[in-house]
């Protein structure tokens, strides 16, 4: 997977030198935001406030990861622009050229509770596309990265997604949106799809669910109403790994334009058509 040949993404051309830098400062911001965000599980999460809903929560600590991240990448990136769940800095689409996209707590209720499946979620994107990223796991630790066409590595070891052909023995996750009319519509697709896979997941983050495809962890993920900062660095990751990748408005008449599928490549068409006939597409 590894090679030196130019990426291109739409307009821009960067060599491997190039992604390996975005990677890296990916990584290095991410790990420093997580190290706080670990210390702060520790001392105490600070005030929580709700957004979207009573259920959409925010504590002191995303908005304090954030912020590092922002200060470190002025220092190491000056000029770059950011967006960032917590501070925004534009709306949920992509700019043009180079963006860095954060998501400083992915998972920010598994984080209010200590239920260790959280992390820490850094992109780089070029014109909407994501060229490096990294996800970084503060219980634990855990390193995921990926660079566009060189691979994607937990920990330094790289990543494959799993070997799985049948959709009936796979195993699926899934995430919920913050809005109870929304929920229901995708607790009823859900429920349609339960009986065509082996069991389905929902473990709360959405960067991880992804990281979890790339490792084999999961054969499959599926979410309707993600936003860009979610699925950055994760989808990434995923497909760097050898997962297929549908990303919201990738599929509008088929799983629908805002929902994100990630699958083994033996399951992908499969998982597909069945959330097609799930209705998916129609949440
Ligand atoms: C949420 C998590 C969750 C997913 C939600 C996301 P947050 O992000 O990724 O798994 O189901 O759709 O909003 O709010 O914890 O950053
Ligand atoms: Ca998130
Ligand atoms: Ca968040």
């Amino acid at each position: 997977m590894w090679s030196d040949s130019p990426v291109r993404v739409e307009h821009a051309e960067l060599s491997g030198s190039e992604l390996r830098d975005l990677r890296a400062v990916s990584a290095r911001v991410a790990t420093e935001a997580a190290e706080l965000v670990r210390t702060r599980r520790v001392t105490g999460v600070g005030d929580v406030d709700t957004k979207s809903s009573e259920t959409d929560v925010v504590t002191e600590t995303d908005r304090a990861a954030e912020r590092l991240v922002r200060d470190r990448l002025a220092e190491l990136r000056p000029g770059e622009p950011v967006l960032g769940e917590e501070e925004g800095g534009g709306d949920d689409s992509a700019g043009a050229g180079l963006c860095w996209v954060v998501d400083p707590i992915d998972g920010t209720v598994n984080f209010l509770y200590g239920f260790p499946w959280y992390a820490v979620s850094v992109a780089a994107q070029v014109d909407g596309v994501s060229v490096a990223g990294a996800v970084v796991e503060p219980p634990s630790g855990r390193v995921w990265t990926a660079a566009r066409g060189l691979g994607a590595e937990l920990d330094g070891r790289p990543l494959r997604a799993s070997a799985a052909t049948r959709l009936e023995t796979a195993l699926v996750a899934t995430g919920f949106g913050y809005q109870a009319a929304r929920r229901q519509r995708q607790a009823a697709a859900v429920a349609e799809l339960l009986f065509r896979v082996r069991d389905i997941r929902r473990a709360g983050a959405a960067s991880l669910d992804l990281c979890a495809v790339a490792a084999g962890w999961l054969d499959g993920y599926v979410e309707q109403g993600l936003h860009r900062w979610d699925w950055a660095a994760g989808a990434l990751i995923a497909e760097e790994a050898g997962a297929v990748v549908r990303l919201p408005g990738t599929d509008p008449e088929g799983i629908g334009a805002h929902t994100l599928m990630a699958a083994a490549p033996g399951v992908a068409t499969e998982l597909r058509t069945a959330l097609v006939e799930c209705g998916f597409g129609g949440l």
